[in-house]
């Protein structure tokens, strides 16, 4: 359960670090370069996948530890080109009945306008109450660990937190669509010398962060409370999902960073691909993402956004616009063990999003009740679990710079 902060209006949390919540969930090996004084602090999250298969790498032997480098480098070089597949992983269907406990959930849909917590409910999930309606996907305990799910697969597809160059010693940092916080805590904690600056419409960071670490509760598509030419870097991760006008949010990134500064969005694609015909287009899954995006678009998000990027950056006046893409599999049959824990919690991230992603898009958008929903995850979540399907899901790195 995290501490809220107490105005909820805008809130901004700053504390001695000393007793910072960011954490790697204990079963991920944070990759070399990364590792940071709050690794000691690390909580373990409680419904991670075999939470204790994974010997931290400051525990593994100098040979352990090149072997772990090794698979380390495999896996970032095999995710940006192909991924080798276990063949093992095909013949057992890998089955776990704790993914599909938490499906139906009990209360009955209300709406609740609350003053007190600044929360809204809507089919038994709690949305942000600050510009209500504006995002639809909920921001309860379940989803915010999820989220810090989601960070740890993504540092461990990366090994890095960021690719932008942003030296050694970056001054001020602004992540857009902050979530939890738990990059811009390990961004504070990695760079003493920046002052990073989370922005959200919920306030769910925690209050307990490194002094260098602020949060806010605003909306990043409105006017922006600090000057033009003011941050050194911003970022954005897992948003596409979240901004409307994509176009004005570059031209504003454009204004507030510093010439020379860079702007970085690491977003996944949510469209799921394979490189050997063994996800077919009517595959649960294929159809589940399909409708997510007519549910998004009739909300007015365009959810395929990712594929525009760096057009549009370079549109707003970018320069040095780079893309790299990562696949992000989906569930354990590649044969390189980095890749098979990085698939194995993608799945199950998914998973657990199988409700919280479409109740939104799919009730929202389309008009489906939450029963129509909860019916048609029945598949989906089994689907997921086909071990003959190698699917992945195209992560986009995209780095831009204000020019001098
Ligand atoms: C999928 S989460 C990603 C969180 C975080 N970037 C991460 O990678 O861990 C998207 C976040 O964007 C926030 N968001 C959506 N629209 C926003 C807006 N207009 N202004 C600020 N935050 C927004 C949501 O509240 C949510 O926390």
């Amino acid at each position: 359960m995290r501490n809220l902060p107490n105005d909820s209006a805008i809130s901004v949390a700053t504390a001695a670090a000393a007793a910072s919540s960011s954490a790697y969930p204990s079963s991920i090996t944070p990759p070399p370069g990364e590792r940071r004084a709050s690794d000691d602090r690390t909580k373990s999250k409680s419904n991670s996948p075999q939470a204790t298969q994974f010997t931290p790498y400051h525990e593994l032997s100098p040979e352990e530890q090149a072997a772990q480098d090794l698979e380390n480098e495999a896996a970032v070089a095999q995710a940006q080109a192909s991924i080798d597949i276990d063949s093992g992983s095909d013949v057992a269907s890998v089955s776990d009945a704790g993914y599909e406990t938490d499906s139906l959930r009990s209360a009955a849909s209300t709406s609740l306008s609350s003053s007190v917590r600044d929360f809204a409910f809507e089919n038994g999930r709690r949305y942000h109450k600050f510009r209500e309606g504006a995002y639809n996907f909920p921001n309860d305990d379940s989803e915010q660990e999820r989220e810090d799910m989601k960070h740890a697969m993504m540092v461990n597809l990366c090994q890095k937190l960021h690719f932008a160059p942003i030296g050694d010693n970056p001054g001020n940092i602004l992540d857009i669509g902050t979530g939890t916080g738990i990059w811009a805590i390990e961004m504070g904690d990695l760079y003493p010398s920046a002052n990073v600056l989370g922005i959200d419409l919920s306030p769910i960071q925690p209050e307990w962060v490194p002094p260098n670490v602020k949060f806010m509760v605003d909306d990043v598509e409105s006017p922006w409370l600090r000057p033009p030419n003011h941050f050194d870097y911003i970022h954005g991760r897992h948003t596409v999902m979240a901004i409307r006008d994509w176009p004005k949010l570059m031209r504003q990134v454009l204004t507030h960073l510093k010439p020379g500064g860079w702007f970085e969005l690491q977003e996944i694609h949510h469209f799921p691909q394979c490189h050997d015909g063994s996800m077919p287009p009517n595959h649960p899954v294929a159809e589940y993402w399909s409708l997510i995006d007519q549910g998004l678009a009739a909300v007015g998000i365009n959810f395929k956004a990712v594929l525009e990027m760096a057009d549009m950056m370079r549109e707003a006046g970018f320069v040095n616009v780079t893309t790299r893409i990562f696949h992000v599999p989906i569930g354990v049959w590649p044969k390189n063990k980095v890749l098979k824990m990085v698939g194995m919690y993608w799945r199950e991230i998914l998973l657990m999003g199988a409700e919280p992603i479409a109740l939104g898009p799919l009730t929202r958008g389309l008009k489906w009740s939450r029963e129509e929903v909860e019916v048609h995850l029945v598949a989906v979540r089994k689907a997921y679990m086909d071990a003959w399907v190698h699917s992945h899901m195209p992560l986009h790195i995209i780095c831009a710079q204000k020019p001098e």
